[in-house]
């Protein structure tokens, strides 16, 4: 299917964050699809930093490919970043982000001078992972193996115990709850592999909670600029 075969998600305005990077606003939800002190530093810091880095590290140890779940893909601004990192460590990833709402042209053509801004290859990869066709896998670079799945979490039909590592980037609880429920973080934790992570920017109490309920163990860790803390949540090597 082609970007351009679908249409009815909520309209969308691009806004500027505190670090200069570009996210988007809903207004029917009155939400951003990043903080409003800094996407691109937010996803550097929850995503990379804290949920990446140390995969990566486990995976170069084993010297499989880490396999990475988004929920949703957006902008695709985490996975670029992931992109950019795995490659510099030259590390294998295969990436599967879920997205209910796939951009318009239009949405994606706004977004390009942002990247266009940080040169080759970048930029093109940004228009290539938009361009990409929606439930194939494709490599958007040799070791990065990018499935756009164009599907709600609450339908998807996922692996066993699989993926290595999580992103958890859903609208907020109060806009979204339920996708922050027991039975979606059970559901995860069956599509996780023994040791992997489950990142987010969230820090509420509820969610952590629901977590944990679900099998995960669970931390608290500083935030990015401008909110105190985040999770991070383990599914133990052996239950
Ligand atoms: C906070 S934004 C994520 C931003 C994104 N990670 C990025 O880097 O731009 C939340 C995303 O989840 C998508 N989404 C909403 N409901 C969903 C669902 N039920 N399943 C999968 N994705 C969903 C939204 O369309 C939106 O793109």
């Amino acid at each position: 299917m082609k970007n351009e075969e679908f249409s009815g998600g909520p309209k969308v305005e691009v806004r500027r964050t505190a670090d200069g990077s570009a996210t988007l606003y809903v207004p029917a939800l009155d939400e951003h699809y990043h903080s409003r002190h800094g996407a691109r530093q937010e996803s550097a810091h929850v995503f990379v930093r804290h949920g990446l880095a140390p995969r990566l590290a486990a995976a170069a140890e084993t010297g499989q490919p880490l396999r990475i779940l988004e929920i949703g893909l957006g902008t695709g601004l985490n996975a670029l970043l992931t992109l950019e990192v795995a490659q510099a460590a030259g590390a294998s990833v295969e990436y599967d982000g879920l997205e209910t709402y796939p951009l318009p042209p239009a949405v994606v053509a706004a977004l390009q001078p942002e990247w266009d801004e940080r040169g080759t290859p970048i930029k093109e990869l940004f228009a290539e992972l938009h361009a990409a066709p929606w439930d194939t896998p494709v490599a958007l670079m040799p070791g990065f193996r990018l499935c756009k799945r164009h599907q709600s979490l609450q339908a998807a039909a996922l692996p066993a115990g699989y993926y290595g590592l999580i992103y958890f980037d859903a609208f907020a609880p109060e806009k979204q709850p339920e996708l922050w429920t027991e039975a979606i973080f059970a559901q995860l934790y069956a599509a996780a592999a023994p040791g992997a992570v489950l990142v987010s920017y969230c820090a509420q109490g509820q969610f952590r909670r629901n977590l944990r309920a679900a099998g995960w163990l669970t931390e608290k860790l500083p935030g990015p600029p401008g909110k105190r803390e985040m999770t991070r949540a383990v599914k133990a090597m052996s239950e």
